[in-house]
C-alpha cells in the first residue's frame, strides 16, 4: 500500500519505518528540512534501539522515502497518517491540537481520489469529527474517510511494540476503510495481534484511558510504597502479591520516581480537561496528576533525610537522568526537578547517563557530567540510581567508590537490600 506519514517525530518515524519494513511504500514527510536531509543520510533524530538499522535498510531498498513536499507525498498515497505533536496547551489545560488542524487544512488541497486520513497522534475525543469538518469544506465526502488509529508504542521498546502489539484499535464506521486497514495490519494480526474496530470517538478515548489507567496504576503503587516505608514492609512483596491476581496484572506496578516522559503527564492532563469540557469530573485522574506532581518533592525530602539534613557540599551522583531507561528523552524527568533543587541546597552533582550529557544541565553550576560509571561514582557521598538501565545493575560499588561511607539510594529497586546489607553498604530503596 502507498502510505504517507506526516510528521517524523517518534510516532511517525517508528511507525512509518515499520510499515515500510512490512512491504509498503512509505513516504515520511516533515516541514523540518534539516531533519529530512539528515534522515536521507541515515541520521536518526531520536534514540530508539534498532531504529537506525531499520531506517537504513528500508531507505536503501527504496520502500522508505523522506520528503518535505507535502503535496507530492499526500497526492501519491492511499493512506495518510497524521503524526504531528499534540503538546499540552500553554495554560496547562488540555491538548494543543493546532498542528493537527493545520495539517488537515493543508492536505484537503491535495485530495482528488479516495484516501484514508488517520490520526495516529494522541488526539482528544471529537478531534476526528473536527478534521472531517475541515476537509469536507473542500473535498467531497466520497473522497475521504477520517479514522482514529492510536499508537501504544513505548519509547525504548517501540519496534518490538509495533510488531507485537497487544491490540490494534481502528476507530471508524466506514466499511471500506476498515477492510483496507485490516489488510494493512494483516502481517501483525496473522501473528496473533488483536484487531478491534470501534467508533472513532471510542478509539480516541481508548488511547487516553489507557495512558491514564497506566499512570493510575503507577501512582497507586508509588503511594503504597510511601506506606510501606512507614511500616517496614517491602513494596516488592506487595507488587508481586497483588500483581499475580490476573484481574490486576503485574505490569506497571514498579514503584519509583514520579512518572515522566512525553505521554503520561501530558495525556492525564488532557483527559482531565476533556472530562471538564463535557461536565464530567474525572476525580481519580485529577488526584493521580496531583500525587505524581508531589512525588518529586517527596523523594527529595527522603534524600534530605538520608543525608540527615546535611546536603551542603555533599557529592551526589545520579546514575541516569532521563525519565526512564533505554531512551535519551528528558521530558518531564524527575531529575529536572531534583538536580536543581539539590544544587540550591549546596550539593555538588555528578551524573552519568548512557545517552550522554544533557543540555538541560549544561548551564547549571556544580553539575558535572562524567562519561563513565566509575568516574561518576568514584568520590560520591550519595549515589542515586535514577533510571533502570542494565548498565547500572551489577556495579561493584565497594571497589569503585573511594569514599568509604558512601550511601546508595536506589529509586528503581534494582538491587537486593539483603545483599547490600550483607556487603555492609548503606542502602536505601523505594518502599522499604
Ligand atoms: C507510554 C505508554 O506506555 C505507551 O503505551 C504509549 O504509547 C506512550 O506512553 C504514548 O502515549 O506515546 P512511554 O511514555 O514511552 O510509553 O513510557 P512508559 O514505559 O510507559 O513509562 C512512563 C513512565 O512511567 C516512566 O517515567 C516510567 O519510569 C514510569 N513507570 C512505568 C513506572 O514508574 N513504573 C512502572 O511500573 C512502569
Amino acid at each position: 500500500m502507498k502510505i504517507c506519514m506526516i510528521g517524523t517525530g517518534y510516532v511517525g518515524l517508528v511507525s512509518g519505518t515499520c510499515f515500510s519494513d512490512l512491504g509498503n511504500d512509505v513516504i515520511c514527510v516533515d516541514s523540518d528540512l534539516k531533519k529530512i536531509a539528515d534522515l536521507k543520510k541515515g541520521i536518526i533524530p531520536i534514540y530508539e534501539p534498532g531504529l537506525e538499522e531499520l531506517v537504513i535498510k528500508n531507505y536503501n531498498n527504496k520502500r522508505l522515502k523522506f520528503s518535505s513536499n507535502l503535496k507530492d507525498s499526500v497526492s501519491k498515497s492511499d493512506i495518510v497518517f497524521i503524526c504531528v505533536g499534540t503538546p499540552t496547551k500553554k495554560n496547562g489545560k488540555g491538548a494543543d491540537l493546532s498542528q493537527i488542524f493545520n495539517v488537515a487544512k493543508k492536505i484537503r488541497n491535495f485530495i482528488s481520489r479516495f484516501k484514508i486520513i488517520i490520526t495516529k497522534s494522541t488526539v482528544t475525543v471529537t478531534t476526528g469529527d473536527e478534521i472531517e469538518k475541515i476537509i469536507s469544506k473542500k473535498v467531497p465526502k466520497k473522497f475521504f474517510s477520517v479514522v482514529s488509529n492510536p499508537e501504544f508504542l513505548r519509547e525504548g521498546e517501540a519496534i518490538r511494540d509495533f510488531y507485537k502489539p497487544d491490540r490494534i484499535i481502528i476507530g471508524t464506521n466506514d466499511k471500506k476503510s476498515n477492510n483496507l486497514l485490516k489488510n494493512l495490519y494483516s502481517p501483525l494480526t496473522s501473528r496473533g495481534a488483536k484487531y478491534i474496530n470501534t467508533s472513532r470517538r471510542a478509539a480516541e478515548l481508548i488511547k487516553y484511558a489507557s495512558n491514564a489507567f497506566l499512570a493510575t496504576k503507577i501512582t497507586f503503587i508509588n503511594e503504597m510504597a510511601n506506606l510501606c516505608e512507614k511500616i517496614y514492609v517491602n513494596i516488592e512483596d506487595i507488587s508481586i502479591g497483588i500483581g499475580l491476581d490476573k484481574r490486576i496484572g503485574g505490569r506497571f506496578l514498579r514503584a519509583g520516581p514520579a512518572y515522566g516522559g512525553s505521554c503520561f503527564p501530558k495525556d492525564t492532563k488532557a483527559i482531565a480537561s476533556t472530562g471538564d469540557k463535557f461536565q464530567t469530573n474525572l476525580s481519580v485522574i485529577k488526584s493521580v496528576i496531583k500525587s505524581n506532581e508531589n512525588r518529586s518533592s517527596l523523594l527529595l525530602k527522603r534524600v534530605f533525610n538520608i543525608l540527615k539534613g546535611k546536603v551542603k557540599n555533599k557529592k551526589i551522583c545520579f546514575l541516569g537522568v532521563t525519565f526512564k531507561a533505554n531512551t535519551d528523552d528528558m521530558r518531564d524527568s524527575s531529575s529536572l526537578f531534583m538536580i536543581p533543587s539539590l544544587i540550591k541546597k549546596g550539593a555538588k552533582i555528578n551524573y552519568f547517563d548512557p545517552t550522554g550529557e544533557k543540555q538541560d544541565f549544561k548551564k547549571l553550576k556544580n553539575v558535572n557530567f562524567s562519561n563513565n560509571i566509575s568516574a561518576a561514582i568514584k568520590d560520591s557521598d550519595l549515589i542515586i540510581i535514577h533510571t533502570e538501565w542494565n548498565d547500572f545493575k551489577s556495579i561493584n560499588f565497594k571497589k569503585e567508590v573511594k569514599n568509604k561511607n558512601f550511601i546508595i539510594f536506589d529509586m528503581r529497586n534494582i538491587y537486593s537490600s539483603i545483599k547490600m546489607k550483607n556487603k555492609k553498604i548503606k542502602y536505601f530503596s523505594i518502599g522499604s
